[in-house]
């Protein structure tokens, strides 16, 4: 069962939440550098909103003056003219208000959110390893991507939504008001029951629409998981079974739209009727006015184009209501990412480190991943001194810690106890940025980004001229299988080098850490997906490059192994064993053990 079906999560994902006034504020911060152009939208919206609510008295001065008492057919016609010209022309000043309401409401709204996409992007860029192991990759996502979106509606339309609608709403009541007072209360009795009406269908709509969404993105997990294990389900023949647990999800889906349908389309109609009712009081009981002469039918006809107006922004205000809340919980997910520190920073008193020599030392080092149980240490009492262009191998069953060394060099965890110490340096006492500069790793993972197989090679140097990246490659004995890809150096490289063999990839990872010239390589497991004629090529160029920096190789073969000066073996997170090669076969322990078995030859120890 995958984490993306986990109703508990995804209910996490949909909870409400109030804008606290605290992440209102803090949202405003990202609205501040456009608040000129958001005081333009302000302005902008109230001068629309204004034109709009013009329209109607024109057409009252239009019937009462020209219309119902007519003297000279002439003068009427002139007026009538003027009058029409003058309604369209508001309607025009409306029209280009309105554009630039919209144009500078989205100039603010998506300024705010580049800004905040940014944020997002470049704070999970600077996490920890450590916050990764803990957190669905899903959900980080989601923060950068969905999360995000949902705050358009409050960061672009808030602000000028909320005072058009309650400029309307204000300006329509105070104008129904100045006509005729009985008729205002005759349409006030249907004001409470469509306010209340229109809230509680608006209610029921959106938790409707909600489930709706929830079971999307169950649908949406569950094809980006297939897509994802697409190999795996076509090899375990599992098809007819995904198939038939999506169309399951899907199903349900389909009901979910039905009923949000129903809401929408069957119960809404019913805030309109009311509506309805409130027009006909008013046409009914003052066309009676009218008759005994109290209101002019100018008055009249300007009341029910009035009273039409007043029930759009009930509904936006309403909508608004539910967006906000729905943004307020995107907006504290975001910003609960924004505040997790990186459990790894950099001290405040942390120096650059100067290029290096090259020397190692793990002093008494403890360490264990937090998500790891308490008891057990991952690296136990780890001791070891590597000299400057020496080069070290790690040799050790799987899971006994070696790549774990190297993550506590590279800095990407920090040791509980002990000390890990470049050229004399204590690691916690040094940048990041100037350490990692200075290290090279190629690791199994081997990733590529989307690019050009030359853009990669220069990944860690970007300064490098092409010339320097092709020497680089013929040194190592890459050039001429690069020259073989379609198109050379210059072959696009598919989204994480799928377009690429594991081998090959390797390849160009290992060519990439050579390009970077490190003062510290660290190969971890660079060549296991190369054939053993590929790697024995390698093998042979490696070893003049090792020759001028201090190394790391970790390989299962030992035969790229063994010519290391000090191999360090682990079982279990201790180094059991410590020396060169033929030291640790005189030794006859286990090392002396797994060369056996590797070489198939019993080495004859001078134990005898
Ligand atoms: N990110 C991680 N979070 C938790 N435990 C981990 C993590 N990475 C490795 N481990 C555990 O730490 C131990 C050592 O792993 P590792 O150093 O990767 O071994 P090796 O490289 O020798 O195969 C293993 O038991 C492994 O399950
Ligand atoms: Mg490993």
């Amino acid at each position: 069962m995958s984490k993306a079906h986990d109703p508990a999560l995804l209910e996490e994902e949909f909870a409400r939440a109030q804008l606290s006034r605290r992440t209102l504020r803090r949202l405003l911060t990202y609205v501040r550098p456009y608040r000129r152009v958001f005081i333009g939208n302000l302005i902008f919206t109230v001068l629309a909103t204004g034109s709009q609510l013009l329209g109607p008295k024109f057409i009252q001065v239009g019937i009462d003056r020209y219309l119902t008492n007519i003297t000279s057919l002439q003068a009427a016609m002139t007026g009538i003219m003027v009058i029409s010209a003058l309604y369209l022309g508001n309607l025009l000043a409306g029209w280009l208000l309105s554009t630039l309401q919209v144009k500078s409401a989205i100039q603010v709204g998506q300024g705010a959110m580049n800004d905040l996409r940014l944020a997002v992007f470049e704070h999970i860029q600077r996490l920890s390893l450590s916050y990764f192991d803990k957190t669905h990759q899903g959900r980080i996502i989601n923060r950068a991507d969905a999360d995000i979106d949902s705050l358009d509606r409050l960061l672009t339309w808030g602000a000028t939504q909320l005072l058009s609608s309650a400029l309307t709403l204000v300006g329509v009541a105070l104008l129904l008001a100045q006509y005729d007072w009985r008729l205002w209360l005759a349409v006030s009795v249907v004001i409470p029951p469509l306010v209340i009406a229109s809230r509680w269908f608006h209610r029921r709509g959106m938790a409707a629409y909600r489930k709706m969404r929830e079971q999307a993105s169950r649908m949406t997990a569950s094809v980006a998981e297939n897509i994802t294990g697409v190999r795996v389900v076509q090899a375990f023949a599992r098809e007819e079974e995904n198939l038939e647990r999506f169309n399951e999800v899907q199903g349900v889906y389909g009901e979910r739209v039905v009923e949000a349908a129903r809401v929408f389309h069957t119960y809404m109609p019913i805030v309109g009727l009311v509506s309805g009712l409130g027009t006909a009081i008013v046409l009914g009981y003052g066309g009676s006015l009218v008759m005994r002469g109290e209101i002019t039918v100018g008055e009249l006809a300007a009341f029910l184009l009035y009273l039409s107006m007043f029930f759009g922004p009930v509904q936006t205000m309403g909508d608004l209501y539910n967006a906000v809340l729905a943004s307020a919980a995107s907006a504290e997910r975001i910003f609960e990412l924004l505040d997790t520190q990186p459990q790894i920073n950099n001290n405040p008193r942390a120096q650059a480190l100067p290029r290096i020599e090259g020397r190692v030392e793990f002093e008494k080092v403890f360490f264990r991943y937090d998500t790891a149980p308490a008891e057990h240490w991952t690296l136990d009492d780890i001791n070891f001194v590597v000299a400057p262009g020496e080069t070290v191998a790690l040799v050790g069953a799987t899971g006994s810690g070696k790549t774990s060394i190297i993550s506590l060099l590279m800095r990407f965890y920090e040791p509980q106890r002990g000390r890990v110490l470049v050229d004399g340096h204590d690691l916690q006492q040094v940048t990041m940025e100037s350490l990692r500069a200075q290290i090279g790793i190629v690791t199994q993972e081997n990733f590529l980004f989307t690019g050009t197989v030359m853009d990669n090679l220069k990944f860690g140097r970007p300064t490098a001229t092409d010339e320097e990246v092709i020497e680089a490659a013929q040194k190592l004995g890459t050039h001429s299988i690069i020259e073989r890809f379609p198109e050379g150096y210059q072959t696009k490289v598919r989204e994480r080098g799928g377009n690429f063999s594991g081998g090959e990839r390797q390849l160009l990872t290992l060519t990439r850490a050579m390009v970077a010239d490190p003062r510290i390589l660290i190969l971890d497991e660079a060549t296991s997906a190369v054939d053993p004629r590929t790697e024995e090529i390698i093998q042979h160029a490696l070893t003049t490059l090792f020759q001028k920096r201090t190394s790391f190789v970790i390989a299962h073969r030992l035969s790229t192994v063994r010519h290391a000066s000090k191999i360090l073996v682990l079982e279990q997170g201790r180094i059991v064993e410590q020396g060169s090669d033929a030291e640790l076969l005189a030794h006859g322990g286990i090392y002396a053990r797994l060369h056996e078995e590797f070489f198939g030859i019993a080495v004859s120890s001078n134990r005898s």
